[in-house]
């Protein structure tokens, strides 16, 4: 199991890289009436087709076809699944992949959120042609940052430029 939700936010979305996207999408919301936390990544990237989604979703398909596939999807699968929750996973080949976990905040495997602006900092920073964005809805806390705003502000500043990275590190600090 991975130790906290961030961590899993990290794997998907380097899947999503890999994939080649170039607008990703992270939705995490705590809904605290319904005991609910849901996440959802979706991605513009190369997709999979209808097989290759399902066997992906499965932990025990790599040692079976001695094909080396690693187990980003499963855990994240199995983790929403130990805690009560749910996984989907949606893709099509030549448009993208979606991804959706809910997890019951009341059970006690609940993996911690972990750093999440680091995450997303880091993302960014390593990824300035990729259109990112987050929202977070969090005990009370409503953040939501769409990269190619800031890079419509910026203009011909990449957004790894050291003053732009500092001015996110502070941005994510004060908002998140
Ligand atoms: N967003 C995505 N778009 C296209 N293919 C994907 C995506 N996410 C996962 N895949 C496919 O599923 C495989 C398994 O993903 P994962 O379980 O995270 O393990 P790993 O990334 O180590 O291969 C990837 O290697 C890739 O072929
Ligand atoms: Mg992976």
């Amino acid at each position: 199991m991975m130790e906290d939700i961030a961590s899993h936010i990290m794997d998907i979305v380097m899947n999503s890289i890999t994939a080649r996207a170039r607008h990703i999408s992270v939705t995490i919301e705590k809904d605290p009436d319904a005991h609910r936390l849901t996440l959802a990544i979706a991605d513009d990237g190369v997709g999979m087709d209808r097989e290759t989604a399902q066997k992906v979703q499965d932990p025990f398909f790599s040692t079976k076809t001695g094909r080396k596939v690693g187990l980003g999807i499963p855990l994240l699968k199995g983790t929403a699944e130990t805690t009560g929750g749910s996984f989907a996973l949606q893709s099509e080949r030549g448009l993208g992949t979606s991804i959706g976990a809910a997890f019951d905040t009341d059970h006690p495997d609940l993996p911690p959120l972990g750093n999440l602006k680091d995450t997303f900092l880091v993302l960014i920073v390593s990824h300035p042609d990729v259109d990112f964005t987050f929202r977070c809805r969090l005990d009370g806390k409503d953040f939501s940052l769409a990269t190619k705003d800031l890079k419509n502000e910026l203009g011909d500043v990449p957004l790894n430029h050291p003053e732009v990275i500092g001015f996110l590190t502070k941005y994510l600090d004060e908002q998140l």
